[in-house]
């Protein structure tokens, strides 16, 4: 299996192509939204450096439901437009925090947590959910990461549907 190791990690353009390599290579071939989103959450958790939490929420019409993650135990219903996941949900767009304290209504689910990003998932027009990295570094996260992490997204959202 993939262990993810050895990717460059002085050259982060780079180092989210060979992650978004090895990603497609782990969910080739499977559809399944649950085993994917485990899988992927395993991998970059392995993967990215000064992280302490990676993972998944699914929109289930309503609010949204904690899918599959690796790092502490972490809440399991934020509603859209709460934190920064709902924000990134609400808004359909990236949330790149620096600072979480200095978020309005940020969610600590880690206490460890400092900064984090938060990427929607949209199928078509479809919100699927968002995928969420906290660090505990403040402005652990850039514009390279916003990048990789959208690209990690998109190979995440072609395998709900490639057989
Ligand atoms: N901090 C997030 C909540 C989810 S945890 O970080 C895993 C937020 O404010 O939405």
């Amino acid at each position: 299996m993939f262990i993810a190791a050895d990717l460059p990690t002085d050259d982060k353009p780079r180092f989210y192509a060979e992650l978004a390599a090895q990603a497609r290579a782990l969910l080739e071939g499977e559809t399944d939204r649950i085993a994917n989103a485990a899988n992927l959450a395993a991998l970059a958790y392995q993967a990215l450096p000064r992280i302490n939490w990676a993972g998944f929420y699914f929109y289930d019409g309503r609010e949204l439901v904690l899918g599959p993650f690796q790092g502490k135990p972490a809440c399991v219903r934020i509603a859209l437009g709460r934190g920064v996941c709902g924000a990134a949900a609400s808004q359909r767009q990236t949330q790149l925090v620096a600072d979480v304290h200095a978020f309005p209504g940020h969610i600590a689910c880690d206490a460890a947590s400092r900064s984090e990003i938060v990427v929607p998932l949209v199928l078509g027009d479809e919100l699927l959910g968002v995928w969420d990295v906290d660090s505990p570094e403040p402005g652990r996260f850039d514009q390279d990461d916003r990048q990789g992490m959208q690209a990690l997204c998109a190979v995440f959202l072609e395998s709900l549907s490639m057989k």
